[in-house]
């Protein structure tokens, strides 16, 4: 049996464009409008309308830690107007969950912009950082009592989606451009990191993969390395260290710093070189555990021991496991993935890692971006038709683990 520690949290995730629905001020939404990707977001879960009902179950499941969106283009539907009403319904939520004693994470940015904000050039100019302060200098202000706070949700994975592949909104796919953006989002969390460090610990949520090279082939090794560095490293080194490294090139910037380093951890991929006229000579392909998920990648819980440690050997800095979680059809699938993920998690921790907590993805079923409603995260289902929520075994099966803190084997 393994007991962790009192303080640990014990949570769900969510953010705000994949739940509330009719997110209309968004970019996103002009994304799925113009047909872009096949699937609407539409409604998604009916958050906005049923998050009270939501938040009550989260309690009664006994969950005692929710990391939630702010949506930026509701508090600023154009660049002069702030809507309070949005504003105050985000206070309410608050006030709930601390009603219910459980505590709230804010995300002040979850890969979604202002459609205002996104015309006159989005992330790609450094004076538009302005705007995003702005965002959250209203927001530290007004939403008062939150403690943990996370400024930027996957900044690399934001920039290869958005400016790299093209798969999601603005759809660039410029290398140089991408870097500007990593180089201003950068910039934006040191700048909000200042305002929210006054009201708590700040972190940022990176995505978090366990790479493994293809063989110990010096081409395969040094690719490896490059892809490992460019994407679980770079930008962490770039605040703390201030190193940027991104796929592209390496960036002197102007340091910043995080109090805590939130990780998202899926999965593993294997990275190998591959001869490619067009540069980057990187082929990555997932690492085959035998566990598919219905996201084209395997189960491999081991990867967050591995992810963990390395984190606490670099940086020595505390850790929250901002996200961890499967889309499964199989729910025992799910229930297996939550302990056996927290066993290798504990291990870490036995071994040095200072991990405050742990926030499954996702605590209901939603809309998983350009992949829709057939990703099923959740602990809890949702009937797009109906909107009713129905807890999953997996959901009480993480209950006790939450309530007793203890995982018995
Ligand atoms: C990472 C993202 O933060 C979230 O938006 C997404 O739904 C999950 N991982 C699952 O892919």
């Amino acid at each position: 049996m393994i007991r962790f520690p009192d303080y640990f949290l014990f949570g769900t995730a969510t953010s705000s464009h994949q739940i509330e629905g009719n997110n209309i001020f968004n970019d996103w939404w002009e994304w799925e409008t113009k047909g872009r990707i096949k699937v609407r977001s539409g409604k998604a879960c009916n958050h906005w309308e049923l998050y009270k009902e939501d938040i009550e179950l989260m309690a009664e499941l006994g969950y005692n830690a929710y990391r939630f969106s702010i949506e930026w283009s509701r508090i600023f539907p154009r660049k002069d107007h702030i809507d309070y009403e949005s504003l105050n319904k985000y206070k309410e939520i608050v006030n709930l969950l601390r009603k219910y004693g459980i505590e709230p994470v804010i995300t002040l940015h979850h890969f979604t912009n202002p459609q205002w904000f996104m015309k006159i050039g989005g992330w790609t100019r450094e004076e538009n950082i302005k705007y995003f302060i702005k965002y959250v200098e209203l927001i530290a202000s007004e939403i008062k009592d939150v403690k943990i706070w996370i400024t930027i949700n996957e900044p690399i994975i934001y920039v290869l989606q958005g400016y790299i592949s093209g798969e999601w909104p603005p759809g660039i796919k410029n290398l140089k451009i991408a870097d500007q953006v990593t180089k201003n989002l950068l910039k934006a969390h040191n700048e909000a990191y200042n305002i929210l460090h006054k009201h708590g610990i700040v972190g940022i949520a990176k995505n978090m993969i366990a790479f493994k090279p293809g063989s110990n082939r010096g081409k395969d090794i040094n690719i490896y390395h490059k892809v490992d560095k460019a994407f679980n490293w770079g930008f962490l080194n770039g605040i703390l260290r201030g190193e940027l490294e991104t796929l592209r090139g390496k960036y002197r910037v102007e340091p910043g710093n995080i109090d805590f380093i939130g990780i998202n951890y899926y999965s593993s991929y294997i990275v190998k070189y591959t001869w490619n006229p067009f540069k980057l000579h990187i082929k990555v392909e997932p690492l085959d555990t035998g566990l598919w998920t219905t996201m084209g990648y395997c189960i491999y819980p081991r990867g967050i021991y591995e992810v963990v440690m390395k984190t606490h050997e670099k940086y020595g800095k505390e850790i929250i496991i901002t996200e961890n979680g499967v889309a499964v059809e199989n729910d025992e699938l799910r229930i297996l993935s939550i302990i056996r993920h927290l066993q290798y998690l504990y291990k870490a921790m036995n071994e040095g890692a200072k991990v405050k907590g742990y926030f499954y993805w996702s605590f209901m079923d939603n809309f998983e971006w350009d992949k829709g409603f057939n990703q099923r995260f959740g602990l809890v289902e949702v009937d797009y038709k109906t909107f009713e929520r129905k807890p999953r075994k997996s959901a009480y099966v993480y209950s006790q683990i939450a309530r007793t803190k203890t995982i018995s084997d």
